[in-house]
Parts: structure tokens; sequence; C-alpha cells
């Protein structure tokens, strides 16, 4: 059977992808174009509007190039609005992110035959090799839901209470991506930094990173909430390389966001990881336009990001999610200055991130060769083309250009 994946959104939804993917191929599934295949699974994201727009347009253009695939949809957007994603063109079945975690659809998709197997083998039971879905790194999906109430925020509402998977659990899926050949795992969760407050006994995501720097592939730790970061972190062999969502700076807009922290705490803390790891790539996510936000807080966000030593930006113009507390509050920003802030957002993260090259080029990092093995990705993060001669998935030295 031939098969497609598409993915939307976070490295939760790519590790779910990258699961769905193992299984497939297990089952003898070949990957080919979307326009070529039989299954098109569409893993969805409904982080904002437009990551909604995106999975309808895509699931459009799928049933239209190839009006013969059995499209699937699963996902954010598909869990919390399955009868609209139900309705489009040539969706042949919607699974909630709660029957994806259980992977028994996959097996039902592929020969229904095989669901016994599957219950028994699990996800990711059968050989894998590095660079399925294009990654060279695999990405280590250990906890999912989130608790908090960040009130602009969709997914509690789609991927429900935290859930950790347990520490044996992850050590026999450890196992399995090293043998195969994995030297390097993206460790993340929907809320990464509960990590085992919900395991019997309980655990905690510094005890489970203390196990993975223990093996041989590299741990990159994905996006951890300022207030989760254990400091311990940064006496880790871990890569040098942090992803910590500020949202905003001003404490007004924080605490309409219902974000447990002040930008005094986020600031100590990324001037802490930076004095401690001075080559570290710290990245954050801010949003810009809030309900409420006034051209004061909008200039405290401004002059914060100028002068912080972030490197990078995932900016999100704020979107709003219906059934969210932050969908009921006062103040909107109107459409054009949202967008004209996210744009002036977008030219501080090219700055932070020239600056940052500015100040690592012609240092020497471990890299991992991807793709062909002409280009590598550094430990802080850079992506550098590296002299011919290796193979992908290879630890080399790099020059950062
Ligand atoms: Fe999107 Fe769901 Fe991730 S809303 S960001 S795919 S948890």
């Amino acid at each position: 059977m031939k098969y497609s994946v598409i993915t939307f959104g976070c490295r939760v939804n790519q590790a779910d992808s990258l699961a769905i993917e193992a299984e497939l191929q297990a089952r003898g599934g070949i990957s080919v174009a979307s326009g070529d295949a039989d299954l098109v699974i569409v893993n969805t994201c409904s982080v904002t509007a437009s990551a909604d727009q995106g999975a309808r347009q895509t699931i459009r253009r799928v049933a239209r190039e190839n009006p013969g695939a059995r499209i699937v949809a699963t996902g954010c957007y598909a869990t919390r609005c399955a009868d609209e994603v139900a309705a489009l063109p040539g969706v042949a079945s919607v699974v909630p992110n709660r029957d994806k975690e259980t992977m028994t659809f996959v097996a039902r998709l592929v020969d229904p035959a095989a669901l016994e197997l599957s219950a028994t083998e699990g996800p990711c039971g059968r050989p894998l090799t590095p660079g399925l879905m294009g990654r060279t790194a695999w990405t280590l999906r250990v906890q999912t839901g989130c608790e908090e109430s960040c009130s602009y925020c969709i997914i509690p509402s789609t991927r429900g209470p935290g859930r950790s998977r347990t520490r044996s659990d992850i050590r026999a899926e450890v196992a399995r991506v090293i043998e195969a050949g994995y030297r390097e795992m993206v460790v993340t969760g929907v809320h990464l930094g509960s990590y085992g407050r919900d395991l019997h006994p309980c655990s905690s995501l510094i005890e489970l990173l203390r196990e993975l720097v223990d093996t041989s592939a590299l741990v990159r730790i994905s996006s951890l909430e300022p207030m989760d970061f254990p400091l311990e972190v940064l006496e880790l062999p871990c890569a040098p390389h942090f992803h910590l969502p500020l949202q905003h700076a001003s404490n007004r807009i924080l605490r309409a966001m219902n974000r447990p922290y002040t930008i005094e705490f986020y600031r100590t803390l990324v001037d802490r990881v930076r004095h401690c790891l001075p080559h570290a790539a710290i990245g954050s996510d801010v949003i810009a336009g809030f309900p409420g936000e006034t051209a004061e807080d909008f200039d405290e966000l401004r002059r914060y990001l100028e002068h912080s030593p972030l490197t990078h930006l995932h900016v999100f113009p704020y979107s709003d999610r219906p059934g969210t507390v932050a969908s009921r509050l006062p103040g909107r920003v109107h459409g054009s200055v949202i967008k004209e802030r996210a744009q002036q957002l977008r030219a501080i993260s090219r700055e932070l991130n020239e600056r940052f090259r500015e100040s690592q080029r012609g240092a020497r990092r471990p890299a991992l060769t991807i793709e062909d093995g002409s280009m590598a990705v550094t430990d802080n993060y850079f992506r550098v083309r590296v002299p011919g001669g290796h193979f992908r998935n290879e630890w080399i030295e790099a020059e950062i250009a």
C-alpha cells in the first residue's frame, strides 16, 4: 500500500506522525508523494485560525489532485472540529487525538486482520531507519496533554489532561531507536515540564533527562515552559539549545494570558542560561496583538526582545480560538495593527539571529549530518554546509560560517 503523511503543527504532532509512519512501514506501506498515494493521512494543527485553514486547503488539494485517495484526517483541528473536517472532500475518516495515541487505527486502515498484532507490538515495534519522514533525529514524545490554562490556548481541549509515558515504556523506545542507528533525540511533550507528575511513583523531567543523556544519542530538549525549567539541565550534556516561550514582556498582558511568571523571572532565567552557556541557542514564542495590548505594552515587549540574549523568535499574530477565555476579553486589537506588530517582531527575530550567528562565526561545534550528508545541524542549532564525503547521520565537527 502506498501512503503519504502530511504533518502540520508542533514537534508533538511530528512525533505522532513519525510513529504513524513507523507503523505503516512495519505493515509494508511505501511512502510516496500525496498525488500517488492510496492513503493520505493529514495530521492537523489548530493552534491558530490559519493552521485550520492550512489543513482545509491541503485536504481539498489532495482530494482534487488524487481523487482516488482515502484521506484520513487526525490531529488537533480534526479533534476540535470533527464534523467540519469530515465534510471536506475525500475525507474517509476522522481520527481524534485520543485514538491516534493508541495507533490501532493504523492497523485498521492497512489491514483489519492485523489489529491484534498491533495491539501487542505497539508503535515502532519493527526496524526503523534514520531519515524516516525526512528527519535524521528521532522525535521522542514523552508525554501529552496539558493542565495549564493559558487564556488564549486551545490545546488543552484537543489534547486532554497531562499523561506521561512510563519510564520503562520510554526506555524501550529509546533502545529501539538507538539500535536502529539514531544519533540524536529531540525530547518533546505538549507540556514537557510536567513530565512525571502524574506517574506512580512520581517522576520528573530532570530524572528522565539524566537517564537519557546516558545513552549514546545527543539529547535535544524541545519547548519548555519557563516556570518548569530545571536549572540542573544546565549541567547535563544536552544540546545547548533551548526553547523558552515568553509570549509577552508586559506583566499586565502575561496576567491576562494567565501565564504564571513575570518578565523579571523570565529575564533572570534567560540571563542565567546565557551566562552558563554562552554558545547556546535560546528560542522563544511571542504573541503580537493579544486582546488589550496597548502601544505601551507592545513597546515593553519590543524593548525587552531587542536587548535580550534570545537567538530566534516564533512570532504568532494573535488568533482568536473559539471557546478560550481570551476570545471573550475586551480590547480587541485591529487586524492591521496585529500584522504590523508581528512584522516588527519578525524583524527583531532576524536581528537576534544575525547577532547570534556573528558571535559564533568561526566556532567549531559538533554537528549531525542531514539530508544527503552535505548539510549538518550543530548542537547549538546552526545549519551549516559541510565538505563532501559524508553520509547522512554522522557526527562531525563543523565550523559555523
Ligand atoms: Fe497544534 Fe495541537 Fe501541536 S494545536 S501546536 S498540533 S498540540
